[in-house]
């Protein structure tokens, strides 16, 4: 819930930002941030006059009329020792029109547009899925969320890990702080503890003169998400465990020690067990990581989240890309229910991109498709191995269910009818076969 200060009918206190004496941002208050959706440590070090674009001065010194965010605020600033503070107030009345003009032509509109968006994480509920398995992921996640423990995410490539480390964050008590994202495949090892525990001034050659934050600092009292964490290197490996067990950071060529409070959620999409046994990843700090293990399926495990996602990207590049896309077309679901997905997610998400591109009309289908897809279509005959009957007399069934559902896009009783089985019974099968979207 928002703690905002009253200070009048029209205006809020909105929190404030603090910043050194060349106008770089070193804070952002734990409100100002869950107003405004912003992470704190997207915008450390960012140039003030970015985050609060000026407008007029109101008549008094050191107080004036800006926009922050797209909103229409009064900010005051206050002097202190070698830094300033921005209190920002937010007006709850109308904006007139005047006012408006004059902020159009004061607001850099095209730094406002990079800026103003801050990218918003991932909840549960936009976590897609129908499927038993992902329901009991997600029921899991939500529950390991509002503990502050350690989360390692296990799954391929591809099948929604960072999605569920941010939808944790933002379930856990430390919402309202950074979550900082390190890809641990994407440092070279030179820079991992540089980059991780960040360095004091004059560190090393090469170092920023007045040092500079590390990502576990950066994260503090929030979320340190470490993916593809197999990659970390193995000296870095043992700092990091020094880190959770004595929960204190050194910068690089620094002398004091910060206590650091953060949670660590990792991902892997190898078998970090085998690492241990190879003796490439540190047994100890496996311990430490592996406190809870949430496992995310692969998309063939959970077919019946294919439609259910590929219609929700759809939605996602109708309004992306201005199209009107409404259906898929039945020879294109059953390839789509067919194919194996080893990208998972992501491939399905760029495979209809891809087709979003292409297509014409409101129906995404096979045949525009194919030229550009893999090469391994597969082929009714060939693709599978006969499985046991029930198993296959299930498929046929939730294959023929959903044919009749698009063929009659969508409308139950005219599926039954074509069916010729009762109206009841078709509920019954779609709820027994997860087919609802
Ligand atoms: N269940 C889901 N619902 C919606 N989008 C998803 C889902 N799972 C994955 N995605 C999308 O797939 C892509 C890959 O997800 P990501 O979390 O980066 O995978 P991973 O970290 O496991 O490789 C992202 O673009 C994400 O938006
Ligand atoms: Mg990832």
């Amino acid at each position: 819930m928002k703690k905002a200060l009253y200070l009048g009918r029209n205006y809020i206190e909105w929190g404030s930002l603090e910043t050194d004496k060349n106008g770089k941002l070193v804070s952002a208050c734990q409100d100002f941030c869950a107003h405004f959706s912003i992470n704190e440590s997207d915008w450390l070090g960012v140039a003030i006059k970015e985050i609060v674009q000026k407008v007029d001065w109101y008549h008094r010194k050191n107080v004036f009329f800006g926009v922050v965010f797209g909103y229409s605020c009064l900010v005051r600033i206050i002097e202190s020792n070698q830094h300033y503070v921005y209190r920002v107030i937010v007006r709850e009345d109308e904006i007139d029109v005047s006012e408006m003009i004059s902020f159009m032509n004061s607001i850099d509109t095209t730094k406002m547009k990079k800026r103003t968006l801050p990218k918003k994480l991932y909840s549960f509920e936009e976590i897609i899925g129908v499927s038993q398995t992902i329901d009991q992921v997600k029921e899991l996640g939500a529950r390991i969320a509002t503990s502050n423990s350690t989360v390692l995410l296990t799954g391929e490539s591809g099948t929604g890990k960072e999605l569920f480390a941010q939808a944790i964050h933002g379930l856990s008590s430390r919402k309202n702080n950074p979550f900082v994202a390190v890809n641990c495949a994407a440092i070279p090892a030179e820079l991992f503890e540089s980059e991780l525990f960040g360095y004091e001034g004059g560190a090393f050659s090469g170092a920023k003169k007045e040092g500079k934050p590390g990502k576990i600092e950066l994260a503090q009292h929030g979320t340190l998400f470490l993916d593809e964490i197999s990659e970390l290197p193995y000296p870095a490996q043992g700092k990091l465990l020094r880190v959770l067990q004595e929960r204190e950071i050194e910068r690089l060529g620094g002398t004091d020690s910060k206590s650091v409070d953060i949670r660590i959620i990792t991902a892997t999409n190898r078998d970090l067990k085998v690492l241990v046994h190879e003796g490439k990843f540190r047994q100890d700090l496996f311990y430490r990581l592996f406190v809870f293990d949430l496992k995310i399926p692969s998309l063939r495990q959970r077919k019946e989240d294919i439609l259910p996602l590929a219609y929700s990207f759809i939605d996602v590049f109708n309004e992306k890309l201005g199209r009107e896309v409404r259906y898929i077309d039945f020879k294109l679901q059953e390839w789509l229910l067919e194919y194996d997905w080893p990208g998972n997610v992501r491939e399905l998400k760029a495979y209809i991109e891809r087709g979003m591109n292409i297509v014409e009309g409101d129906t995404l289908n096979l045949d525009s498709l194919t030229i550009q897809i893999n090469p391994s279509i597969p082929a009714e005959k060939q693709s599978t191995s006969l499985k046991p009957l029930d198993e296959e007399v299930r498929n046929a069934e939730i294959k023929a269910i959903r044919r009749a559902l698009t063929e009659t896009k969508g409308d139950r009783t005219q599926a039954a009818q074509l069916l010729n089985i009762h109206i009841a019974s078709l509920y019954r099968k779609i709820s027994k076969y997860n087919l609802k979207d």
